[in-house]
């Protein structure tokens, strides 16, 4: 039986390294994560507060959530397809008692309708940014805004932040 779990654990201590080290333009980009410091500078780029939906396409951990609903009072939708992230962003909703404010769709974001947002954030690399493009100007109402972490997307910018490295965009 100890064994068992040892083993367990041993498997997925495995595939959280090797998540760490996937090539960056597969779905399952690698573990980079946004902190705390930088969603918060998000938020605030975005103006964020209680009248927001806020989408994060390709969820991770759901820190990025998490700090939105807790801090600035949005409600959240993670969409996120890897089921290790997904599992541990449910989990961290749990314990922070968020449940009922964020959820999580374990889904490919290219599958999933994000009309109801108001504020999409995204930390992904520029060639999914590329394709998201269409999908953004298809669905995306005007004025939502769009905040990108690290990579810029190919639309008209309004706001950078160098030191934070995120940029703001909205749908006209
Ligand atoms: C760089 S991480 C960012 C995680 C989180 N947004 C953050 O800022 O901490 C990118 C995430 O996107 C997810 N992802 C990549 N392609 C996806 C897709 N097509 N559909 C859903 N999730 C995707 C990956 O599994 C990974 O968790």
């Amino acid at each position: 039986m100890l064994i068992n779990i040892a083993l367990l654990l041993l498997i997925v201590f495995l595939l959280v390294l090797l998540s760490m080290v996937w090539p960056p333009d597969s779905p399952w980009a690698p573990w980079w994560r946004t902190n705390k410091k930088i969603a918060r500078a998000m938020c605030q780029m975005a103006k964020v507060g209680k009248v927001d939906i806020v989408y994060d396409l390709g969820s991770g951990d759901g820190t990025v959530l998490i700090v939105a609903a807790k801090e600035f009072g949005a409600i959240g939708v993670g969409i996120e397809i890897d089921p290790l992230r997904y599992f541990i962003s449910s989990m961290l909703l749990r314990s922070n008692r968020l449940s009922d404010k964020v959820r999580i769709i374990r889904r490919n974001f290219f599958d999933v309708n994000i009309s109801e947002a108001s504020v999409v954030f995204v930390y992904l690399v520029p060639k999914a940014l590329n394709r998201l493009l269409p999908k953004f100007n298809k669905e995306l109402k005007k004025g939502t805004r769009i905040v990108s972490y690290k990579y810029p997307i190919n639309l008209p910018m309004i706001k950078y932040d160098n030191e934070n490295e995120i940029r703001l965009y909205m749908i006209s």
